[in-house]
């Protein structure tokens, strides 16, 4: 296995949509087993294909918390079903480091995805899972949490952006 470089905003791979999977073989395989491997080593609760530069609708989530066992989802080609309800959530993502903003979505959602062989599943999900699938769906669209806040909120939030990541190459935390 081997880390991947997670790409930060405003990457092109990041506003541009994800093609589907087609081909269920060990390729695939190794880049699932990357990208969670990548997910967990930088502490994300989810992370998607496009974060890392790889246009195939591909993500990975696991919600557990810190004292319970790992609860890896592996989603291939997901897509929400049906969504209902409302929640409010302060949503980070990886390519954005230390920006967090309250998203609103819907409370509960199902959604249908293929595992690893090409297998069909269905998961129902409320909480901070609901808010991680659509987060990571939203990734493969080449949609960002921050166009989900209304367009004032993001400008303010970009701004504030484009300060952390100055102030972060700087440290040389970035490149
Ligand atoms: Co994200």
């Amino acid at each position: 296995m081997s880390l991947l470089h997670i790409v930060k905003y405003p990457h092109a791979a990041l506003t541009t949509p994800a093609a589907p999977v087609v081909a269920f073989d060990a390729a695939l395989a190794t880049f699932i087993d990357d990208l969670a491997e990548t997910m967990y080593a930088a502490e994300g609760v989810g992370l998607a294909a496009n974060q890392v530069a790889e246009l195939k609708r591909v993500c990975v989530i696991d919600c557990a918390g810190q004292d319970e066992p790992a609860a890896l989802l592996e989603l291939v080609n997901p897509q929400v079903v049906h969504g209902d309800g409302k929640i409010v959530w302060e949503e980070g993502c990886l390519s954005f480091p230390e920006l967090y903003e309250r998203v609103t979505r819907p409370g509960h959602v199902r959604v249908a995805y293929q595992d690893r062989t090409g297998a069909a599943h269905e998961i129902e999900a409320d909480g901070l899972l609901a808010v991680a699938l659509q987060h990571e769906i939203d990734h493969l669209d080449g949609v960002l949490f921050i166009d989900r806040i209304g367009p004032l909120a993001r400008r303010r939030a970009l701004d504030r952006f484009t300060k952390i990541m100055a102030r972060r190459r700087a440290d040389g935390i970035d490149d």
